[in-house]
This record gives C-alpha cells, sequence and structure tokens, in this order.
C-alpha cells in the first residue's frame, strides 16, 4: 500500500563552518548525498563529526557556508513542513495535553475544523499505540510514550520527509528496541522519506535502507552502507550472521573515526 514519493533530497558540495569566539570551526567539509523519497537513511558517525549539523541544514533549520540543498529540485531556504523533526530530547509542550500537542501545529495554521484536527490526532495516537492517553500531560508518561508523541506530532503536520536526531538515545535499551520495530512498523505503512541520526551501529543498520557513514569532523559523508536486510524487519535479525559481520564492519570504521577525535 506503499503510495510513491519522488521527493529527491540533494546535498551537493556542502561547507559549513561556524564562527566561534576562537574562530572559524569547520563542521562539514565538501560533502554530497541524495536521498531518494520513500527512503531510510541512517546517518551514522561519531559524536561531533557533525550529524545534527547536516540534518538540521537538510531542515532547513542551519545556513550554509557553501554548495546547495535542494529538495524536489527546489533550493531549500528554511524550515518547511514538508521536513518534520524530532529531537533526542522531549520538546512536548507541558502545559498541552497529549492530543493538543499533536494538533498544537494544525491548530497554529487552522488547518481544517478542529473536530477533523482532533481525528487526525487520535489517527496518529492509533498508530503509535496510544489512544488512550490523549488527555494526559507529558509528565504522566514515560520517555519512550513522549518520544512516540512527537513522533506523531511530526506525522500529525504530514510532511514528506521525517528528520529524527538521535530520537532514542536517551531511551534504556529495552524500550528503544521496541520504539525501533514501531518506527519501521509506521514507516512501512506510509510513503514518508526518513533521516535518522544516531551513533549507535546496530540500530543504524537495522532501521537503514542504506547507512551514511560520516568521518570525523570536519565531517562528511564517507562511506554509503546499502543494507541488503529485506522487509518487514523483526529484531531476531540482529541476531544473524549477516547481520553480525555489517556491524562489526561498521563498528571498526567507526572506531577508526572516533579515534582520530579521541
Ligand atoms: N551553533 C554552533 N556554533 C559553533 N559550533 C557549532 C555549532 N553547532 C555545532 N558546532 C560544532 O560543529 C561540530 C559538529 O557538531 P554536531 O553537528 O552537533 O555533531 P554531532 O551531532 O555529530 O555530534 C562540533 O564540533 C560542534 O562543536
Ligand atoms: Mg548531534
Amino acid at each position: 500500500m506503499t503510495k510513491t514519493n519522488q521527493s529527491e533530497l540533494v546535498v551537493k558540495d556542502v561547507v559549513k563552518q561556524f564562527q566561534t569566539k576562537s574562530g572559524l570551526v569547520t563542521a562539514l567539509s565538501e560533502t554530497s548525498c541524495t536521498i531518494n523519497g520513500g527512503e531510510f537513511i541512517t546517518l551514522l558517525g561519531p559524536s561531533g563529526c557533525g550529524k545534527s549539523t547536516l540534518l538540521r541544514i537538510i531542515g532547513g533549520l542551519e545556513t550554509i557556508t557553501q554548495g546547495s540543498v535542494t529538495f524536489d529540485g527546489v533550493p531549500t531556504t528554511g524550515p518547511s513542513r514538508e521536513r518534520g523533526m524530532v529531537f533526542q530530547s522531549y520538546t512536548l509542550f507541558p502545559w498541552l495535553t497529549v492530543e493538543e500537542n499533536i494538533t498544537f501545529g494544525l491548530d497554529l495554521e487552522s488547518k481544517g475544523s478542529s473536530k477533523e484536527r482532533k481525528e487526525v490526532a487520535h489517527r496518529y495516537l492509533d498508530l503509535i499505540g496510544l489512544s488512550d492517553f490523549a488527555k494526559k500531560y507529558p509528565t504522566q508518561l514515560s520517555g519512550g510514550m513522549k518520544q512516540r508523541v512527537a513522533i506523531a506530532r511530526a506525522l500529525a503536520a504530514e510532511p514528506k520527509m521525517l528528520l529524527m536526531d538521535e530520537p532514542f538515545g536517551a531511551l534504556d535499551a529495552q524500550t528503544r528496541l521496541l520504539m525501533q520495530e514501531m518506527l519501521l512498523k509506521i514507516w512501512e505503512g506510509t510513503n514518508k522519506t526518513i533521516v535518522f541520526v544516531t551513533h549507535d551501529v546496530d540500530e543504524a543498520i537495522f532501521l537503514g535502507d542504506r547507512v551514511f557513514v560520516m568521518s570525523s569532523r570536519p565531517g562528511r559523508v564517507k562511506r554509503i552502507q546499502p543494507v541488503p536486510f529485506p522487509r518487514p524487519r523483526q529484531y531476531e535479525l540482529k541476531r544473524t550472521q549477516e547481520f553480525v559481520d555489517l556491524s562489526i564492519s561498521l563498528t571498526d570504521e567507526l572506531r577508526e573515526e572516533s579515534s582520530k577525535m579521541f
């Protein structure tokens, strides 16, 4: 039932420098990559290599020093509802209920009637398995639940692309595995493109169609690793020899990159 999504995102020769008190910091050196519509891309790299910077550039939250970024052939000039973001830290509004958090963006734009917006919220609450929590406040939810709501909120805006910056990084290992499976299930039922940042090798392989491995700072996409495992994927995949072999290969590479910054 997957619909086509032709929206291609092209990053071409992008350089990003930050002006800091101690001078210019080059976060990204000339880097290029193409993300196809409907693809699940994981962006893997050591801490500080520029993953968040690249993701924020794709999301239009950060300017570039050189190069170009186009979405659907059009240069990106700022944030857009076509590219929704989910961050690691919990970004829900504590004074709004779960349902109000999900409809927040739609309410701002007065998109549809309030009844229609509620229906949208409930559709996504159902998808993330939290229908019974519509009237609860964020403080009444666990970390995993909050991130599920953040995902539902991003999806409710119906973006073509979901940009996720270590969204499961603060969760315990068991919850994290469940979240990975839930995200795959959601993605498999949609036409969304996902770009998912992580420094966890197994997470990158388990989720991605392709893993973009970044070099140490200044970062660039240095290896594009296709993930050959069929979908739908279940957690047992992680125990197979093929998975373990790929995991070892990427772990070695990541270790080498990390050691350059150590
Ligand atoms: N707003 C900023 N001002 C100055 N330096 C920054 C800024 N954002 C990121 N950097 C620097 O750019 C590099 C890459 O950061 P980041 O993209 O956050 O890496 P990652 O997400 O891979 O850990 C780091 O050296 C960081 O200190
Ligand atoms: Mg980061």
